[in-house]
């Protein structure tokens, strides 16, 4: 049998409506609280000078394939539209120059195009921008080590978008703004108040929590299964109790033959550790011999924790959206995906650290196997999560 899951925020609206004692439900014509996803005339008006927002909320819904367990996943679409605007504000920067889209772009998977992205006052960040979209399902596999799941950072240094995104704010040369700065930077813009009081209800003081939980609700609501090889997993897994890392094997119906070649060596090579269904990686952290010992300039998870085990060791990024999300590596030392299977073929440095799932120099592939490879690394790009307009910027310009 299938099951379907709600997000926690919905849960609570659902408990709050029951109870009929939620914030939600201060509205002094004694309305039913559902009808606060509603703007007032005069607050819509207001907030259209600079928003191009529905006057009822998008939808925040993962409707997932069939070769998933899961049915669908909602979220709290009036949270989430706040957050989506909160993401897309340059306010909330020191110089008002910077919002979070500035180094994580929609139409590249929420990526950014340069090795070191763009912060306040024109610094550069340390490591490569990570693409949002490069998971199945941000909530469904982002979170602590502890829980199977992948924390966030080249580090894996946070475990939760309120504590991901605290540190952004905060990083001086991304957007240089502690969180009661930022609370007091939201207060100012007019068009919040609507927004903040169809999310958490009119008598709730803006404050850095639900700041950061609308912020959290945005990102958690973002899934990308709308590519070419979901649909090849869906026909090859049918729907129902099967297993779906087996299916990901099979010869997938829609593929070209040089996709599926390339498939089988993604399986075989690559899978251990970013995972057969390109997704949650196998593995969380490893050294894939970018550089051999003591020339990594950044060390990783040994920045942290000193440890020689832990030096030059990084995340696993998933590689959903890839052909998208140019250049790579933490670093962004490589510029294409040419020069990355380049590197799985050739390049392999002897680091100390280097995973065993690696060997020095590499899996030494012919034209053909590399030329399959990206072919197949490229149906993992999905179009429909690129362009939805719940995920897109709503500022007027
Ligand atoms: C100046 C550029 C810049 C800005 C602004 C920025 N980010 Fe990032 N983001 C990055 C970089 C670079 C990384 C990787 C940093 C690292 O691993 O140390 C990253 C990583 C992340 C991650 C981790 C993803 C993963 O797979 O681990 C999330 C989530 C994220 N950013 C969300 C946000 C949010 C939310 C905001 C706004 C509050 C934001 N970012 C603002 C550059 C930026
Ligand atoms: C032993 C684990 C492991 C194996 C096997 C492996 N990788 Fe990786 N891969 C990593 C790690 C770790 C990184 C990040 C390294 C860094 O940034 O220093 C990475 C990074 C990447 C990136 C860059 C992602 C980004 O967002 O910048 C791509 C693309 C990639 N690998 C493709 C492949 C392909 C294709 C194969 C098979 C030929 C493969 N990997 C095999 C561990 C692995």
């Amino acid at each position: 049998m299938k099951m379907f899951k709600f997000s926690t925020p919905f849960v609570l609206l659902a408990v709050c409506i029951f109870m009929t004692s939620c914030q939600k439900d201060d509205n002094e014509n004694g309305e039913d609280p559902v009808s606060y996803s509603y703007y007032t005339p005069e607050s819509y008006a207001m907030m259209s000078q600079y928003l191009d927002i529905p006057e009822s909320p998008l939808e925040y819904k993962l409707d997932f394939p069939d070769y998933y367990n899961t049915d669908f996943t909602l979220y709290d679409k009036d949270i989430a539209t706040l957050g989506r605007v909160l993401f897309y504000d340059k306010n909330l920067s020191d110089d008002r120059t910077i919002s979070c889209a500035s180094c994580h772009k929609q139409e590249i998977a929420f990526s950014d195009d340069v090795a070191f992205s763009r912060g306040i006052a024109e610094n550069e960040t340390e490591r490569n921008s990570l693409a949002l979209g490069s998971v199945f399902s941000f909530s469904e596999y982002y979170g602590a080590e502890s829980f199977g799941r992948i924390p966030f950072f080249w580090d894996n240094r946070a475990t939760t978008v309120a504590e991901q995104a605290t540190a952004t704010f905060a990083n001086d040369l991304e957007m240089g703004m502690e969180m009661h700065e930022v609370v007091d930077r939201v207060k100012e813009q007019p068009y919040y108040e609507p927004l903040f009081a169809a999310a958490f209800g009119r008598t709730t003081d803006i404050n850095d929590e639900n700041v950061l939980e609308a912020i959290s609700e945005f990102i958690n609501s973002m899934g990308s299964f709308g590519s070419k090889f979901d649909e090849g997993l869906s026909l090859a897994a049918g729907s129902g109790g099967f297993n779906v890392t087996a299916a990901a094997q099979e010869d997938f119906l829609n593929f070209s033959v040089q996709e599926n070649m390339g498939k089988a060596i993604y399986q075989n090579d690559c899978a251990g550790c970013h995972s057969a269904i390109v997704s949650a990686p196998s593995r969380t952290r490893s050294n894939n011999g970018l550089k051999t010992t003591g020339n990594y300039a950044d060390k990783g998870i040994g920045e942290m924790t000193g440890q020689a085990q832990d030096m030059g060791v990084f995340k696993v990024p998933t590689l959903r959206n890839i052909g998208l999300t140019a250049p790579y590596m933490h670093d962004g030392s490589l510029a294409t995906l040419e020069e990355v299977i380049e590197h799985y073929s050739s390049g392999i440095a002897n680091h100390d650290n280097l995973d065993f799932g690696l060997s020095p120099g590499g899996f030494n592939y012919s034209q053909a196997e590399k030329d399959a490879l990206l072919a197949f690394l490229k149906t993992t790009d999905d179009e429909e999560y690129t362009k939805a307009v719940k995920y897109s910027d709503p500022f007027k310009q």
